[in-house]
């Protein structure tokens, strides 16, 4: 889960592992794919930020609505001590416009925190900071650059009570087998009564999903492009990025939308060495952004020792924050 706002890829992956995971992608049949996580280059993270503010998006607006309206609903939910002192860590915070109102309000209620924002990008953690210390200068805010893993396991040495934040259903990118995967290790960095509290997009009508993820402006088309631009640059490859078309479907049945690169000739592009060959019309998946429901999450969860405890929505039911804790205690 690498969705750091901010030159992710480049950092925190060599372009060794870039170039096998394209040609790898590149090479796979029936369907060719690329992979998302290598979207948030320099210009990727503004496209990002450009589709969060997106009239389609509706994401963003729903979560924000339940950090802003239903602050008391997360807090209670979090079932907090007002005697302990806990670590709220977010694992790639954003620009922590949602996350204030919950740290406002849990300050503002006499509860006593450190808040560790954790992302492989330095500049969006002093972003961040400053922002913090600007509009909350009472917060104790400790920034961690790095990897999620390296910086749990690191935190897991102190036995301050911890809730981990991961929001903007940033799993979503990832196979419902690699969420399992991933919220059992970080189980593993937790301790008996720890919380995560997962910002999850709901499973919801076609006619709602499918326009965030193909907006009229084309940002979304834009982001999607930009992958082969990159791979240009990084890979030296020769995409011409006119003669690929950005596509997305969903199915509420299958609660997945799903997005494409659709080669609009038939032609042949080179990296390096390697030629690969493309139909006129045939598609390259780029990603998934699954969407979710109580019976996926609690499959998801199964395999782990991590359960629902609680679960907030926004008032339209687009969007769901979930309080998950650690079995064990509490
Ligand atoms: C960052 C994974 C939440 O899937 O909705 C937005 C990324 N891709 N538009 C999502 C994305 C296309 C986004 N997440």
């Amino acid at each position: 889960m690498q969705h750091s706002k901010t030159d992710t890829g480049r950092l925190i992956l060599p372009d060794q592992l870039f170039l096998s995971a394209v040609l790898e992608g590149l090479r796979s049949s029936p369907q060719k794919t690329l992979p998302s996580r290598y979207f948030y280059d320099a210009k990727g993270s503004i496209l990002f930020q450009q589709i969060m503010a997106l009239p389609e998006y509706y994401l963003t607006r729903a979560e924000m609505d339940i950090f802003r309206n239903k602050t008391t609903a997360l807090i209670d939910a979090l079932n907090m001590k007002q005697q302990l002192h806990y670590e709220l860590v977010e694992l790639g915070p954003g620009d922590g416009t949602k996350t204030i109102h919950l740290l406002k309000g849990l300050l503002g209620n006499g509860f006593h925190l450190d808040y560790l924002p954790v992302d492989i990008s330095q500049s969006a953690l002093n972003g961040l900071t400053a922002m913090l210390q600007k509009e909350l200068p009472g917060l104790s805010v400790i920034p961690q650059q790095g990897d999620y893993f390296v910086k749990l396991k690191a935190l897991k040495t102190n036995h301050r009570p911890k809730i981990i934040l991961i929001l903007g259903s940033n799993i979503g990118n990832l196979l419902d087998a690699e969420v399992s995967e991933f919220i059992a290790q970080l189980g593993d960095s937790l301790s008996p009564g720890d919380k995560i509290l997962l910002g999850v997009d709901l499973v919801k009508a076609k006619e709602i999903v499918l326009p965030a993820y193909s907006d009229a402006q084309g940002i979304t088309a834009e982001f999607n492009l930009n992958l082969l631009d990159r791979i240009n640059r990084e890979l030296g490859a020769d995409f011409d990025r006119r003669q690929f078309e950005h596509r997305a479907s969903y199915e509420a049945s299958e609660g997945i939308a799903k997005s494409y690169l659709i080669s609009l000739v038939r032609q042949s592009v080179s990296i390096g060495s390697q030629v690969f060959h493309f139909a006129a019309g045939e598609s390259i998946h780029t990603e998934i952004s699954r969407k979710y429901n109580d019976e996926i999450i609690s499959g998801i969860l199964q395999p782990t020792n991590i359960s629902v405890a609680a679960k907030i929505t926004d008032s339209q039911n687009l969007f769901a924050d979930y309080v998950l804790v650690k079995s064990g205690a509490d």
